[in-house]
Protein backbone atom coordinates (compact mmCIF):
# COMPACT_ATOMS: atom_id res chain seq x y z
CA UNK A 1 0.00 0.00 0.00
CA UNK A 2 1.51 3.56 -0.83
CA UNK A 3 2.23 5.66 2.03
CA UNK A 4 2.40 9.31 2.98
CA UNK A 5 3.70 11.26 5.64
CA UNK A 6 2.54 15.10 6.56
CA UNK A 7 4.39 16.97 9.15
CA UNK A 8 3.38 20.12 10.90
CA UNK A 9 5.03 22.21 13.51
CA UNK A 10 2.57 24.45 15.75
CA UNK A 11 4.84 27.70 14.85
CA UNK A 12 5.31 27.11 10.96
CA UNK A 13 2.09 28.97 9.23
CA UNK A 14 1.01 30.47 6.27
CA UNK A 15 -1.28 32.51 7.81
CA UNK A 16 -4.61 32.95 9.37
CA UNK A 17 -7.60 31.82 7.56
CA UNK A 18 -9.84 34.75 6.85
CA UNK A 19 -13.39 34.33 8.01
CA UNK A 20 -14.28 35.25 4.21
CA UNK A 21 -12.47 32.81 2.28
CA UNK A 22 -15.95 30.67 2.67
CA UNK A 23 -17.97 33.13 0.80
CA UNK A 24 -21.28 32.21 -1.81
CA UNK A 25 -22.23 33.98 -4.90
CA UNK A 26 -25.80 34.63 -6.29
CA UNK A 27 -26.64 36.35 -9.76
CA UNK A 28 -29.93 36.97 -11.37
CA UNK A 29 -29.45 34.13 -13.17
CA UNK A 30 -31.24 30.96 -13.68
CA UNK A 31 -33.49 29.85 -10.62
CA UNK A 32 -30.66 31.18 -8.18
CA UNK A 33 -32.66 34.01 -7.53
CA UNK A 34 -36.54 33.31 -7.78
CA UNK A 35 -37.03 29.27 -6.44
CA UNK A 36 -33.76 29.53 -4.81
CA UNK A 37 -33.73 32.16 -2.20
CA UNK A 38 -37.20 33.84 -2.93
CA UNK A 39 -40.87 31.71 -3.62
CA UNK A 40 -43.25 33.28 -1.91
CA UNK A 41 -45.92 30.80 -2.43
CA UNK A 42 -43.47 27.80 -0.86
CA UNK A 43 -44.53 26.19 2.04
CA UNK A 44 -41.62 27.37 4.00
CA UNK A 45 -41.39 31.03 2.87
CA UNK A 46 -41.32 33.88 5.33
CA UNK A 47 -43.63 36.86 5.60
CA UNK A 48 -40.69 38.20 2.99
CA UNK A 49 -40.72 35.52 0.14
CA UNK A 50 -37.79 33.75 1.46
CA UNK A 51 -37.47 30.04 1.59
CA UNK A 52 -36.79 28.62 4.60
CA UNK A 53 -35.40 25.91 3.81
CA UNK A 54 -32.81 27.11 1.90
CA UNK A 55 -31.91 29.39 4.45
CA UNK A 56 -31.40 26.78 6.61
CA UNK A 57 -29.14 25.28 4.03
CA UNK A 58 -27.01 28.23 3.57
CA UNK A 59 -26.88 28.58 7.26
CA UNK A 60 -25.41 25.47 7.92
CA UNK A 61 -22.90 26.44 5.74
CA UNK A 62 -21.91 29.79 7.59
CA UNK A 63 -20.89 31.19 4.78
CA UNK A 64 -19.72 34.96 5.98
CA UNK A 65 -19.96 37.15 2.33
CA UNK A 66 -22.47 36.85 -0.39
CA UNK A 67 -21.35 38.11 -4.10
CA UNK A 68 -24.92 39.77 -5.30
CA UNK A 69 -26.42 40.24 -8.48
CA UNK A 70 -23.55 39.00 -10.65
CA UNK A 71 -21.66 37.79 -12.41
CA UNK A 72 -22.19 38.48 -15.89
CA UNK A 73 -26.05 40.11 -15.04
CA UNK A 74 -24.71 43.31 -13.42
CA UNK A 75 -22.74 44.48 -16.23
CA UNK A 76 -26.44 44.69 -18.05
CA UNK A 77 -28.19 45.72 -14.62
CA UNK A 78 -29.30 49.21 -13.42
CA UNK A 79 -30.09 48.90 -9.47
CA UNK A 80 -32.62 51.50 -9.77
CA UNK A 81 -35.28 48.67 -11.45
CA UNK A 82 -35.06 46.75 -8.55
CA UNK A 83 -35.99 49.54 -5.76
CA UNK A 84 -39.30 50.98 -4.89
CA UNK A 85 -42.91 49.25 -4.60
CA UNK A 86 -42.39 45.53 -6.15
CA UNK A 87 -45.87 46.15 -8.24
CA UNK A 88 -43.84 49.35 -10.35
CA UNK A 89 -40.81 47.74 -11.00
CA UNK A 90 -40.05 46.71 -14.51
CA UNK A 91 -39.25 43.51 -16.66
CA UNK A 92 -36.35 43.48 -18.21
CA UNK A 93 -34.93 41.44 -21.50
CA UNK A 94 -31.71 40.33 -19.63
CA UNK A 95 -29.05 40.02 -21.96
CA UNK A 96 -26.10 37.84 -20.10
CA UNK A 97 -28.53 34.58 -19.80
CA UNK A 98 -31.41 35.47 -22.76
CA UNK A 99 -34.12 35.74 -19.97
CA UNK A 100 -36.47 38.01 -18.79
CA UNK A 101 -36.07 39.41 -15.14
CA UNK A 102 -38.80 40.76 -13.01
CA UNK A 103 -36.78 42.37 -10.75
CA UNK A 104 -39.03 40.96 -8.01
CA UNK A 105 -36.08 40.83 -5.78
CA UNK A 106 -33.49 43.75 -5.57
CA UNK A 107 -30.76 45.42 -3.44
CA UNK A 108 -32.78 46.08 -0.48
CA UNK A 109 -34.34 42.11 0.13
CA UNK A 110 -31.00 40.73 -1.01
CA UNK A 111 -29.44 42.50 2.25
CA UNK A 112 -32.42 41.42 3.41
CA UNK A 113 -32.21 37.85 3.04
CA UNK A 114 -28.35 38.45 3.87
CA UNK A 115 -29.17 39.35 7.42
CA UNK A 116 -31.32 36.22 7.93
CA UNK A 117 -28.88 33.78 6.21
CA UNK A 118 -26.10 35.33 8.90
CA UNK A 119 -23.68 36.84 5.83
CA UNK A 120 -22.62 40.20 4.73
CA UNK A 121 -23.06 41.34 1.45
CA UNK A 122 -20.26 41.97 -1.23
CA UNK A 123 -22.28 44.00 -3.52
CA UNK A 124 -21.21 44.49 -7.22
CA UNK A 125 -21.61 47.57 -9.59
CA UNK A 126 -22.35 47.97 -13.71
CA UNK A 127 -18.96 48.89 -14.90
CA UNK A 128 -20.44 47.50 -18.06
CA UNK A 129 -23.07 49.40 -19.77
CA UNK A 130 -23.01 51.66 -17.10
CA UNK A 131 -20.28 53.56 -15.21
CA UNK A 132 -18.46 55.87 -12.34
CA UNK A 133 -21.97 58.12 -11.60
CA UNK A 134 -24.60 55.38 -11.11
CA UNK A 135 -22.01 53.07 -8.76
CA UNK A 136 -21.67 56.28 -6.26
CA UNK A 137 -25.01 56.82 -6.45
CA UNK A 138 -25.72 53.14 -5.63
CA UNK A 139 -23.51 53.45 -2.90
CA UNK A 140 -25.22 56.57 -1.80
CA UNK A 141 -28.36 54.76 -1.79
CA UNK A 142 -27.42 51.96 0.62
CA UNK A 143 -24.42 53.61 2.89
CA UNK A 144 -25.11 56.76 3.14
CA UNK A 145 -27.51 57.30 6.58
CA UNK A 146 -29.89 60.37 5.55
CA UNK A 147 -30.33 63.99 4.25
CA UNK A 148 -29.79 63.27 0.49
CA UNK A 149 -32.11 62.44 -2.10
CA UNK A 150 -31.09 58.56 -2.81
CA UNK A 151 -30.38 57.68 1.01
CA UNK A 152 -34.43 59.58 1.37
CA UNK A 153 -35.10 57.13 -1.51
CA UNK A 154 -34.30 54.22 0.40
CA UNK A 155 -36.05 55.33 3.25
CA UNK A 156 -39.04 56.18 1.80
CA UNK A 157 -38.59 52.56 0.14
CA UNK A 158 -38.94 51.19 3.79
CA UNK A 159 -35.00 50.77 4.75
CA UNK A 160 -34.82 53.39 7.57
CA UNK A 161 -31.13 52.64 8.11
CA UNK A 162 -28.18 52.42 5.50
CA UNK A 163 -27.08 49.22 4.74
CA UNK A 164 -23.66 49.84 5.18
CA UNK A 165 -22.29 47.19 2.80
CA UNK A 166 -18.77 47.48 2.48
CA UNK A 167 -17.20 44.84 0.20
CA UNK A 168 -17.51 46.00 -3.29
CA UNK A 169 -16.54 44.77 -6.71
CA UNK A 170 -16.05 47.25 -9.80
CA UNK A 171 -17.71 45.22 -12.30
CA UNK A 172 -17.41 41.70 -13.42
CA UNK A 173 -14.99 39.69 -15.80
CA UNK A 174 -14.28 42.84 -17.84
CA UNK A 175 -11.94 41.35 -19.62
CA UNK A 176 -14.06 38.91 -21.54
CA UNK A 177 -16.06 39.42 -24.85
CA UNK A 178 -18.93 37.77 -23.37
CA UNK A 179 -19.43 40.66 -21.08
CA UNK A 180 -21.80 43.13 -21.76
CA UNK A 181 -19.58 46.58 -22.36
CA UNK A 182 -16.30 44.42 -22.48
CA UNK A 183 -13.61 46.43 -22.30
CA UNK A 184 -9.33 46.90 -22.90
CA UNK A 185 -7.67 46.95 -19.97
CA UNK A 186 -6.83 50.52 -19.86
CA UNK A 187 -10.52 51.28 -20.84
CA UNK A 188 -11.49 49.44 -17.76
CA UNK A 189 -8.09 50.91 -15.41
CA UNK A 190 -9.78 54.30 -16.12
CA UNK A 191 -13.59 53.73 -15.90
CA UNK A 192 -12.83 51.42 -12.46
CA UNK A 193 -10.05 54.05 -11.06
CA UNK A 194 -12.75 56.57 -11.17
CA UNK A 195 -15.78 54.78 -9.82
CA UNK A 196 -13.52 53.87 -6.61
CA UNK A 197 -12.58 57.62 -6.15
CA UNK A 198 -16.53 58.18 -6.50
CA UNK A 199 -17.60 55.51 -4.47
CA UNK A 200 -15.22 56.03 -1.73
CA UNK A 201 -15.65 59.73 -1.46
CA UNK A 202 -19.28 58.90 -0.67
CA UNK A 203 -18.15 56.21 1.89
CA UNK A 204 -14.77 55.84 2.80
CA UNK A 205 -14.86 52.72 4.85
CA UNK A 206 -15.54 50.96 1.47
CA UNK A 207 -13.12 48.08 0.35
CA UNK A 208 -13.00 47.56 -3.03
CA UNK A 209 -12.21 44.88 -5.94
CA UNK A 210 -11.15 45.19 -9.10
CA UNK A 211 -11.62 42.64 -12.18
CA UNK A 212 -8.64 40.54 -12.87
CA UNK A 213 -8.29 37.58 -15.49
CA UNK A 214 -11.75 36.00 -15.85
CA UNK A 215 -9.33 32.81 -16.09
CA UNK A 216 -5.63 32.09 -16.52
CA UNK A 217 -6.06 30.59 -20.25
CA UNK A 218 -7.42 34.23 -21.35
CA UNK A 219 -4.94 35.54 -24.08
CA UNK A 220 -4.46 39.25 -22.06
CA UNK A 221 -3.91 37.21 -18.53
CA UNK A 222 -0.56 38.80 -16.95
CA UNK A 223 -0.89 41.88 -18.87
CA UNK A 224 -4.06 42.59 -17.76
CA UNK A 225 -3.55 42.77 -13.88
CA UNK A 226 -0.64 45.00 -14.75
CA UNK A 227 -2.33 47.70 -16.76
CA UNK A 228 -5.41 47.66 -14.52
CA UNK A 229 -3.53 48.15 -11.73
CA UNK A 230 -1.49 50.76 -12.88
CA UNK A 231 -5.08 52.88 -12.62
CA UNK A 232 -6.24 51.55 -9.53
CA UNK A 233 -3.50 50.27 -7.28
CA UNK A 234 -4.03 53.14 -4.70
CA UNK A 235 -8.02 52.75 -4.73
CA UNK A 236 -8.50 48.93 -4.35
CA UNK A 237 -7.76 46.43 -2.18
CA UNK A 238 -8.61 43.20 -4.20
CA UNK A 239 -7.93 41.84 -7.64
CA UNK A 240 -10.74 39.18 -8.33
CA UNK A 241 -9.65 36.08 -10.04
CA UNK A 242 -12.34 33.02 -11.01
CA UNK A 243 -11.68 29.41 -11.81
CA UNK A 244 -14.53 27.02 -13.33
CA UNK A 245 -12.92 23.31 -13.39
CA UNK A 246 -14.52 20.46 -15.27
CA UNK A 247 -14.20 16.42 -16.36
CA UNK A 248 -15.28 17.56 -20.04
CA UNK A 249 -12.95 14.16 -20.98
CA UNK A 250 -14.40 11.72 -18.48
CA UNK A 251 -10.83 11.48 -17.30
CA UNK A 252 -11.09 11.03 -13.61
CA UNK A 253 -7.40 10.70 -12.67
CA UNK A 254 -6.94 14.16 -14.30
CA UNK A 255 -9.98 15.92 -13.05
CA UNK A 256 -8.64 15.09 -9.55
CA UNK A 257 -4.86 16.90 -10.00
CA UNK A 258 -6.39 20.00 -11.43
CA UNK A 259 -7.09 21.69 -7.89
CA UNK A 260 -3.62 22.20 -8.19
CA UNK A 261 -3.26 24.60 -11.28
CA UNK A 262 -5.57 26.75 -9.06
CA UNK A 263 -2.72 27.11 -6.96
CA UNK A 264 -0.07 27.99 -9.43
CA UNK A 265 -2.57 30.53 -10.96
CA UNK A 266 -3.00 32.25 -7.37
CA UNK A 267 1.16 32.34 -7.18
CA UNK A 268 0.42 34.30 -10.65
CA UNK A 269 -1.24 36.45 -9.65
CA UNK A 270 0.45 37.30 -6.37
CA UNK A 271 3.46 37.70 -8.53
CA UNK A 272 1.68 39.85 -11.04
CA UNK A 273 0.18 42.23 -9.04
CA UNK A 274 3.98 42.69 -6.69
CA UNK A 275 5.39 43.14 -9.45
CA UNK A 276 2.97 46.37 -9.91
CA UNK A 277 3.79 47.20 -6.13
CA UNK A 278 7.36 47.11 -6.66
CA UNK A 279 7.14 49.33 -9.92
CA UNK A 280 6.42 51.82 -7.65
CA UNK A 281 8.44 50.96 -4.21
CA UNK A 282 4.91 50.76 -2.53
CA UNK A 283 4.50 48.09 0.51
CA UNK A 284 1.02 48.03 -0.16
CA UNK A 285 0.02 44.67 -0.92
CA UNK A 286 -2.93 43.97 -3.40
CA UNK A 287 -4.66 40.26 -1.82
CA UNK A 288 -6.89 38.18 -3.92
CA UNK A 289 -10.37 37.70 -4.03
CA UNK A 290 -11.12 34.61 -5.87
CA UNK A 291 -14.91 35.62 -6.19
CA UNK A 292 -15.93 32.52 -8.63
CA UNK A 293 -14.38 28.96 -8.39
CA UNK A 294 -16.42 25.78 -8.21
CA UNK A 295 -16.58 23.14 -10.81
CA UNK A 296 -19.17 23.58 -13.55
CA UNK A 297 -19.20 21.73 -16.61
CA UNK A 298 -22.24 19.34 -16.60
CA UNK A 299 -24.43 21.96 -17.80
CA UNK A 300 -22.90 23.80 -20.74
CA UNK A 301 -24.71 22.23 -23.15
CA UNK A 302 -28.06 22.33 -21.51
CA UNK A 303 -29.89 24.93 -23.29
CA UNK A 304 -30.02 23.08 -26.60
CA UNK A 305 -29.81 19.82 -24.94
CA UNK A 306 -32.99 20.76 -22.57
CA UNK A 307 -34.44 23.20 -24.95
CA UNK A 308 -34.33 26.27 -22.70
CA UNK A 309 -36.63 28.47 -23.85
CA UNK A 310 -35.02 32.14 -24.36
CA UNK A 311 -36.75 35.10 -22.62
CA UNK A 312 -38.15 32.77 -19.94
CA UNK A 313 -38.56 34.07 -16.17
CA UNK A 314 -35.87 32.30 -13.98
CA UNK A 315 -35.49 29.08 -16.04
CA UNK A 316 -33.31 26.01 -15.39
CA UNK A 317 -29.86 26.71 -16.60
CA UNK A 318 -26.48 25.89 -15.39
CA UNK A 319 -28.29 23.44 -12.81
CA UNK A 320 -24.67 21.24 -12.41
CA UNK A 321 -26.14 17.82 -10.39
CA UNK A 322 -22.96 17.22 -8.50
CA UNK A 323 -21.25 13.77 -8.37
CA UNK A 324 -18.78 12.37 -5.79
CA UNK A 325 -15.70 13.12 -8.12
CA UNK A 326 -16.71 16.77 -8.45
CA UNK A 327 -16.74 16.88 -4.25
CA UNK A 328 -13.62 15.26 -4.35
CA UNK A 329 -12.29 18.56 -6.38
CA UNK A 330 -14.47 20.96 -4.59
CA UNK A 331 -12.31 19.52 -1.65
CA UNK A 332 -9.33 20.04 -3.95
CA UNK A 333 -9.61 23.16 -4.43
CA UNK A 334 -10.67 24.25 -0.78
CA UNK A 335 -7.53 22.80 0.30
CA UNK A 336 -5.52 25.21 -2.37
CA UNK A 337 -7.72 28.12 -1.07
CA UNK A 338 -6.68 27.27 2.50
CA UNK A 339 -2.79 26.94 1.63
CA UNK A 340 -3.10 30.09 -0.20
CA UNK A 341 -4.62 31.80 2.73
CA UNK A 342 -1.68 34.66 3.13
CA UNK A 343 -2.91 36.28 -0.07
CA UNK A 344 -6.24 35.04 -0.89
CA UNK A 345 -8.68 36.90 1.80
CA UNK A 346 -11.92 36.45 -0.22
CA UNK A 347 -13.37 33.39 -2.27
CA UNK A 348 -16.55 32.87 -3.06
CA UNK A 349 -18.34 29.57 -4.46
CA UNK A 350 -19.91 30.21 -7.28
CA UNK A 351 -22.92 29.87 -6.74
CA UNK A 352 -25.02 29.22 -3.87
CA UNK A 353 -28.66 28.04 -4.66
CA UNK A 354 -29.72 26.02 -8.30
CA UNK A 355 -27.24 27.66 -10.33
CA UNK A 356 -23.74 25.54 -10.13
CA UNK A 357 -24.88 25.39 -6.35
CA UNK A 358 -24.29 23.18 -2.97
CA UNK A 359 -27.79 23.40 -2.65
CA UNK A 360 -30.58 22.29 -5.41
CA UNK A 361 -34.40 23.15 -5.06
CA UNK A 362 -37.64 21.72 -6.53
CA UNK A 363 -40.28 24.67 -7.10
CA UNK A 364 -43.11 24.24 -4.21
CA UNK A 365 -41.02 21.09 -2.73
CA UNK A 366 -37.86 20.16 -1.17
CA UNK A 367 -34.09 21.76 -1.15
CA UNK A 368 -31.48 19.48 -0.51
CA UNK A 369 -27.49 19.22 -0.05
CA UNK A 370 -25.45 18.33 -3.14
CA UNK A 371 -22.53 16.48 -3.30
CA UNK A 372 -19.86 19.56 -3.08
CA UNK A 373 -22.35 20.87 -0.41
CA UNK A 374 -20.26 18.42 2.18
CA UNK A 375 -16.78 19.42 1.70
CA UNK A 376 -17.74 23.27 1.81
CA UNK A 377 -19.71 22.68 5.27
CA UNK A 378 -16.92 20.73 7.11
CA UNK A 379 -14.30 23.31 6.38
CA UNK A 380 -16.26 26.40 6.74
CA UNK A 381 -16.90 24.63 10.00
CA UNK A 382 -13.27 23.14 11.12
CA UNK A 383 -10.74 24.67 9.14
CA UNK A 384 -10.52 28.01 10.55
CA UNK A 385 -7.78 29.61 12.10
CA UNK A 386 -4.24 29.34 11.44
CA UNK A 387 -3.29 27.36 8.31
CA UNK A 388 0.13 25.17 9.24
CA UNK A 389 2.86 25.00 6.57
CA UNK A 390 2.84 21.05 6.25
CA UNK A 391 5.42 19.06 5.04
CA UNK A 392 3.75 16.45 2.57
CA UNK A 393 5.45 13.58 0.71
CA UNK A 394 3.68 10.73 -0.85
CA UNK A 395 4.26 9.08 -4.34
CA UNK A 396 2.37 10.79 -7.41
CA UNK A 397 1.05 9.65 -10.51
CA UNK A 398 1.17 10.60 -14.11
CA UNK A 399 -2.04 11.57 -15.90
CA UNK A 400 -2.65 14.07 -19.11
CA UNK A 401 -3.11 17.05 -16.66
CA UNK A 402 0.07 16.97 -14.73
CA UNK A 403 2.96 14.43 -14.61
CA UNK A 404 3.73 13.88 -11.07
CA UNK A 405 0.74 14.62 -9.29
CA UNK A 406 1.19 14.00 -5.73
CA UNK A 407 -1.48 11.18 -5.05
CA UNK A 408 -2.36 13.18 -1.89
CA UNK A 409 -2.85 17.17 -1.23
CA UNK A 410 -3.62 18.17 2.54
CA UNK A 411 -4.15 21.73 4.39
CA UNK A 412 -3.98 21.52 8.18
CA UNK A 413 -5.67 24.38 10.17
CA UNK A 414 -5.03 24.98 13.67
CA UNK A 415 -7.52 26.91 15.69
CA UNK A 416 -5.59 28.82 18.19
CA UNK A 417 -8.36 29.16 20.52
CA UNK A 418 -9.18 25.67 21.46
CA UNK A 419 -5.51 24.30 20.70
CA UNK A 420 -7.70 21.80 18.37
CA UNK A 421 -5.77 20.85 14.68
CA UNK A 422 -8.30 19.90 11.39
CA UNK A 423 -6.30 18.40 8.38
CA UNK A 424 -8.02 18.32 5.28
CA UNK A 425 -6.48 15.41 3.13
CA UNK A 426 -7.48 14.26 -0.80
CA UNK A 427 -6.52 10.77 -1.83
CA UNK A 428 -6.73 10.79 -5.91
CA UNK A 429 -5.05 7.47 -6.06
CA UNK A 430 -8.35 5.50 -7.94
CA UNK A 431 -7.31 2.22 -7.01
CA UNK A 432 -5.64 1.76 -3.99
CA UNK A 433 -5.89 2.77 0.20
CA UNK A 434 -3.08 5.16 1.29
CA UNK A 435 -1.59 4.94 4.59
CA UNK A 436 -0.93 8.74 5.94
CA UNK A 437 1.53 9.22 8.61
CA UNK A 438 1.06 12.25 10.91
CA UNK A 439 4.01 13.82 12.74
CA UNK A 440 2.09 16.33 14.68
CA UNK A 441 5.06 16.19 17.53
CA UNK A 442 6.02 20.09 16.59
CA UNK A 443 2.46 20.70 17.87
CA UNK A 444 1.59 18.75 21.12
CA UNK A 445 0.10 16.06 22.26
CA UNK A 446 -2.10 15.89 19.71
CA UNK A 447 -4.87 13.36 20.15
CA UNK A 448 -7.96 12.41 18.04
CA UNK A 449 -11.02 13.55 18.02
CA UNK A 450 -13.29 12.55 15.02
CA UNK A 451 -12.61 11.00 11.41
CA UNK A 452 -14.66 11.70 8.32
CA UNK A 453 -14.61 10.41 5.13
CA UNK A 454 -16.64 11.12 1.95
CA UNK A 455 -16.00 8.34 -0.95
CA UNK A 456 -18.40 6.14 -2.99
CA UNK A 457 -17.97 3.30 -4.92
CA UNK A 458 -19.84 4.69 -7.64
CA UNK A 459 -17.70 7.67 -8.54
CA UNK A 460 -20.74 9.41 -10.74
CA UNK A 461 -23.50 9.17 -7.30
CA UNK A 462 -25.60 11.93 -7.08
CA UNK A 463 -27.52 12.98 -4.08
CA UNK A 464 -31.27 13.64 -5.74
CA UNK A 465 -34.73 15.00 -4.07
CA UNK A 466 -35.64 11.37 -3.58
CA UNK A 467 -31.89 10.40 -1.89
CA UNK A 468 -30.97 13.69 -0.74
CA UNK A 469 -28.49 11.99 1.60
CA UNK A 470 -27.12 9.40 -0.93
CA UNK A 471 -23.72 10.87 -0.98
CA UNK A 472 -22.14 12.59 2.33
CA UNK A 473 -19.65 12.40 5.00
CA UNK A 474 -19.42 9.28 6.86
CA UNK A 475 -17.47 8.84 10.58
CA UNK A 476 -14.11 7.39 9.63
CA UNK A 477 -11.93 5.77 11.86
CA UNK A 478 -9.59 7.49 13.86
CA UNK A 479 -5.91 7.81 13.31
CA UNK A 480 -3.69 5.66 15.56
CA UNK A 481 -0.56 6.63 17.19
CA UNK A 482 2.31 4.30 16.37
CA UNK A 483 6.04 5.40 17.47
CA UNK A 484 4.87 8.78 18.24
CA UNK A 485 3.00 9.38 14.42
CA UNK A 486 -0.78 9.40 13.92
CA UNK A 487 -1.07 6.81 11.39
CA UNK A 488 -4.76 6.49 9.17
CA UNK A 489 -5.55 4.56 6.25
CA UNK A 490 -7.55 6.48 3.26
CA UNK A 491 -9.33 4.62 1.22
CA UNK A 492 -8.76 5.25 -2.59
CA UNK A 493 -10.51 8.59 -3.91
CA UNK A 494 -11.69 9.77 -0.98
CA UNK A 495 -12.03 13.48 1.13
CA UNK A 496 -10.94 12.72 4.84
CA UNK A 497 -11.37 15.22 7.55
CA UNK A 498 -9.08 14.47 10.78
CA UNK A 499 -9.04 16.02 13.60
CA UNK A 500 -7.15 16.66 16.77
CA UNK A 501 -7.40 17.76 20.08
CA UNK A 502 -4.23 18.27 22.05
O1 LIG B 1 -21.15 31.97 -12.33
C1 LIG B 1 -21.60 31.93 -13.64
C2 LIG B 1 -20.91 32.96 -14.53
O2 LIG B 1 -19.58 32.62 -14.70
C3 LIG B 1 -20.88 34.37 -14.02
O3 LIG B 1 -22.03 35.08 -14.31
C4 LIG B 1 -19.69 34.95 -14.72
O4 LIG B 1 -19.07 35.96 -13.99
C5 LIG B 1 -18.80 33.76 -14.99
O5 LIG B 1 -18.36 33.73 -16.28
Amino acid sequence: MPAASLRIERDYTIGTVDPRLYGGFAEHLGRCIYEGIWEPDHPTADAHGFRGDVLALVRELDLPVMRYPGGNFVSGYSWEDGVGPREQRPVRQELAWKSREPNWVGTNEFVDWCRLAGTAPMLAVNLGTRGPEDARRLVEYCNHPSGTQLSDLRRSHGWEQPHGVKLWCLGNEMDGPWQMGHKTAQEYGRAACEAAKLMKWTDPSLELVVCGSSHRGMPTFGHWEREVLDHTFDQVEYVSIHTYLGNQAGDTASFLAKPDAMGRFIDEVVATVDHVAACRRSRKRIQLSFDEWNVWYHSHDDRRQRRIEDWAIAPPILEDHYNVEDALVVGGMLIELLNHCDRVKIACLAQVVNVIAPILTARGGAAWRQTIFHPLAQASRWARGEVLRGLLRCPTYDCAEQAGTPLLTAAAVLDPASGEVTVLALHRGLTEPLTLRIDARGCGDLQPIAAWVLRDDDLLAVNTAAQPDRVAPQPAALPVSQDGLLQVELPPASWNVLRFRR
